[in-house]
């Protein structure tokens, strides 16, 4: 890991409750700065719960979080996201009543630069060229592909240095998740580390360097995305 590129994530022994249900039990893994990490498992297995954890969204009980060497483990969101940390929600998440640049403008609501934010909605619109043309349109009307393109567009306007994106393929027809595992892959080559997770165990690891299986709140497997395919806990994970 280079002192430039600092922007790695390491997860240690966390356990997360919602009341008496314990949710995460035990979880350690690391995103590496400059990759695509990816965490499988199936619904329910706690994958919303690691991210809202990650975020200060929901507090860990035990366990310590860790991004760019320094522990953010407790703190409040806006602090965490003010080190670089941005998210991509589950369902992409749109302001419905708000137009598409309106949208864009809430991803960098940290940044005090009305310049700073101008140049990086222009670059939302290089990236995502039928984002301009329909900035004045109200999100809420339009297709999920575009609503997608909205909430990945929104993750990238604090200029984060780890974007977290969950299920990014949930409830998007074949030729769109290929678009936006795409749209990940370049996202990734600007220098973004990326922390995904997923139940769409194939394409996920097509597109991810490293990854990790969660079953029931714990961590059965990790390995190169490569080689975690073929193994026994992948297949157990989901039909076991
Ligand atoms: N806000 C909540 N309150 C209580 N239980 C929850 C809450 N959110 C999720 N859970 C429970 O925690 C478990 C893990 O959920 P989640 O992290 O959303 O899994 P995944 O994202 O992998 O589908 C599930 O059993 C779910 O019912
Ligand atoms: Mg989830």
């Amino acid at each position: 890991m280079s002192a430039a590129n600092n922007a790695t994530l390491v997860v240690e022994d966390l356990y997360t409750a919602y009341d008496k249900a314990d949710v995460l039990e035990g979880v350690s893994l690391a995103a590496e700065a400059g990759r695509i990490t990816c965490l499988l498992g199936s619904n329910g297995s706690g994958k919303t719960t690691l991210i809202r954890s990650i975020l200060g969204l929901t507090r860990p009980n035990r366990g310590r979080i860790a991004f760019a060497d320094a522990e953010i483990t407790g703190l409040p969101p806006h602090k965490i996201v003010a080190r670089g940390i941005a998210c991509i929600p589950e369902g992409r998440k749109v302001f419905p009543k708000l137009t598409v640049e309106e949208n864009l403008r809430l991803g960098a609501y940290q940044e005090a630069s009305g310049q700073v934010v101008a140049e990086r909605i222009e670059e939302a619109y290089e990236a995502f060229p039928q984002l301009r043309e329909r900035r004045d349109q109200l999100a809420g009307t339009m297709s999920g592909g575009e609503q997608a393109m909205v909430s990945i567009g929104r993750g990238l306007m604090s200029a984060p240095k780890l974007l977290l994106i969950d299920e990014p393929s949930l409830g998007l027809a074949p030729l769109l998740v290929k678009q936006n595992f795409d749209i990940i892959r370049r996202i990734n080559e600007r220098g973004i580390t990326v922390f995904l997770v997923e139940q769409n165990v194939r394409q996920t690891l097509e597109v991810a360097h490293y990854g990790y299986v969660l079953s029931k709140g714990r961590v059965v497997a990790g390995g190169r995305a490569d080689e975690l395919a073929a193994t026994q806990e992948v297949h157990e994970a989901y039909f076991g």
